[in-house]
């Protein structure tokens, strides 16, 4: 099947694509693993060698002013700073890159985050000679999906399916019974020779095949019940930023001139919210940068080099059906009290 001849970096909409797809012969892709080391989080560069468009794949926002800097040394332009999906142990960097560089902001609609582009199932990440297409890939997060190279020979498959393992289902409504359906429907049934390109690592791999994991991860060989019960006995500790940004507090209530009212000395706390839920399953993809530009250089000055910064959060999206974040949802604004996440007996993925 022939891709459809659209400009470079275009975002060409094209449902159920997954065959293998030449684009011309000689063309020359680039490719470099980067790794955020507090997060275990990969970040992928991809760039078509020829013309120089280049797309980013999970970029953390720690390591901005390090992919910026890579960018500008091998001469790339940045057409996308795509997200296989919403993390909880690292703010996403594609806002900052975007209001550094002008690239487009992606993640799945599914996410329920907002970013310049939304994709859903066959859509396609154009840049160069390249493309990317989206395979939803949920089960970790309902908005997982995994990218995979137009000629099948990468999948960059996010929390999906790690090394020998997967993410965790146990929180911003991950269910290991679709984990295990999506891996199994979606990953395993690319070419055995695809390399499998994890969101993180945490036991010092890099890659995978689709046809070594088929064999040798231990979770993903399971059956479906006795993965979904495996998954269910894990005991992970709590993800970095889970919390770390509390729900804003209530709005005041409406002024009553006439009646004085009573100040109590210890105020209780706002009742918890889920639509105002700002865990990082939800906050992390707000996209910070996005809809914002740079501001114009000061006439006598040398505009100086735009600095990655946080930004202030967007509006919340929508919670989800069954609330935002099931464990902020149970354990309300508060901190959980030291303990309660133990990792016994846990496998060690944290993302
Ligand atoms: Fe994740």
């Amino acid at each position: 099947m022939l891709l459809r001849r659209l400009p470079a970096a275009a975002v060409a909409i094209g449902r159920g694509i997954a065959t293998a797809t030449a684009t011309g012969a000689g063309r020359q892709l680039l490719l470099r693993q980067l790794f955020e080391a507090s997060s275990c989080t990969y970040t992928y560069l991809l760039a078509d060698a020829r013309s120089g468009d280049a797309v980013i794949i999970d970029p953390v926002l720690e390591t901005v002013p390090r992919d910026l800097r890579l960018l500008r040394e091998l001469g790339l332009t940045l057409r996308y700073a795509a997200n296989t999906h919403c993390h909880a142990d690292h703010v996403t960097g594609s806002g900052a890159l975007r209001r550094a560089l002008g690239c487009s902001s992606a993640i799945s609609r599914a996410s329920g985050a907002s970013a310049d582009i939304l994709l859903g199932e066959g859509d396609e990440l154009r840049f160069g000679a390249f493309a990317l297409r989206v395979v939803p890939t949920p089960g970790h997060t309902p908005g997982c999906v995994t990218f995979v190279l137009d000629d099948a020979s990468v999948a960059f498959t996010g929390d999906a399916l790690l090394v020998r393992g997967c993410g965790r289902t146990d929180f911003q409504q991950g269910c290991a019974r679709t984990l295990h359906r999506s891996v199994h429907e979606r990953i395993f049934t690319l070419p055995e020779s695809c390399r499998i390109l994890p969101g993180h690592d945490y036991a010092g791999h890099t890659e995978s095949t689709v046809g070594e994991e088929r064999r040798h991860n231990p979770r993903l060989t399971l059956s479906a019940d006795a993965f979904v019960a495996l998954m269910e006995r894990l005991e992970l500790p709590r993800p970095r930023l889970m919390g770390a940004a509390p729900p804003p507090p209530p709005p005041a209530p409406p002024k009553t001139p006439k009646t004085k009212k009573k100040t109590r000395k210890n105020p209780k706390p706002p009742r918890f919210s889920a639509a105002r839920c700002r865990c990082p399953g939800q906050s992390a993809l707000r996209d910070p940068g996005r809809g914002l530009a740079p501001p114009p250089p000061r006439r006598g000055h040398a505009p100086s080099p735009p600095r990655p910064r946080p930004l202030p959060a967007e509006a919340t999206p929508p919670a989800p059906p069954g609330g935002c974040c099931p464990l902020v949802a149970a354990l309300g604004v508060a901190p959980p009290p030291p303990g309660l996440f133990t990792n016994k007996g846990a496998a060690p993925e944290r993302g």
